[in-house]
């Protein structure tokens, strides 16, 4: 390496830092490695990474069924998500609470991008009685990683497309399991598959059983129900959350 190549690089870390994507650089580059090295092959249902866009504080949603909160106009097509949480042994589990978060239609998480309330998108609840869910929302756009700063120039020097499939994120918390921290994609979507030319989910953080398919309902009892306007989309998971690793005693 010259001097020069040393202060090039020398600078775009100062740069990196200064522009407050560490977090991003990081999950993005690392993250989904470390995941599989600690949970590969975890009984339950499969893990990913957590990424840069969660936030601790989001609203506890009251009311079933959950609306995750939204503007009166949010853009997208409407979806209910629907969840069933169970252990290894197949047993329900009620008061699971689910942390989940989104992007917009836009691809852009609310508190860091754009100008939607801090809150949007993003909410925490509870499974009922029948370890189950469901939360009415709109679907998630693919979300690119922004271009103009440090990140995107260094996607750009190695020639790597900055997109990442579009897809929910949970983390799920309940006494006696380990937390499972996942995400949701959608078959057929953009950029999950990594032998098209152009590549896959640039954070590398796609697996196959989180893969799931989008199914419609046009039923009229439902979408009153559900507080619809009209035919909206659903999507359907099992998560199956880990016993506790036992503290060890010493
Ligand atoms: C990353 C993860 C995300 O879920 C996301 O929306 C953006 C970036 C990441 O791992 O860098
Ligand atoms: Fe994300």
């Amino acid at each position: 390496m010259t001097h020069e190549e040393y202060r090039a690089a020398w600078r775009w870390v100062i740069g990196l830092a200064d522009s407050g994507e560490v977090p991003l650089f990081l999950d993005l580059f690392f993250e989904s490695t470390v995941e599989r090295l600690t949970f590969d092959g975890r009984p339950g249902s499969a893990g990913s990474v957590e990424g840069p866009y969660h936030l601790p504080d989001a609203p506890e949603l009251t009311g079933r069924p959950f609306v995750l909160p939204m503007r009166a106009d949010e853009p997208g097509t409407p979806m209910l998500v629907r969840g069933q949480v169970i252990d290894t042994a197949g047993v329900a589990h009620p008061g699971v609470e689910v942390d989940m978060w989104q992007a917009g239609n836009d691809g852009t998480y609310s508190g860091f991008v754009g100008d939607a309330p801090r809150s949007n998108l993003r909410g925490r609840m509870r499974t009922d009685e029948h370890g189950q869910f469901a939360v009415r929302t709109i679907r998630p756009a693919a979300y690119q990683i922004p271009r103009s700063g440090p990140t995107g120039e260094f996607l750009g020097m190695i020639g790597q497309h900055a997109w990442r499939p579009a897809h929910f994120h949970f983390i799920l918390t309940s006494a006696g399991h380990q937390p499972l921290t996942t995400q949701l994609y959608f078959r057929g979507g953009d950029w999950l598959d990594e032998t098209l030319p152009g590549g896959g989910d640039v954070a590398g953080a796609v697996k196959d059983s989180l893969i799931i398919d989008i199914g419609r309902d046009n039923d009229p009892d439902t979408i009153a129900a559900f507080g619809f306007d009209g035919p909206y989309e659903t999507a359907d998971h099992t998560f199956i959350l880990s016993p506790a690793v036992p503290t060890p005693t010493v």
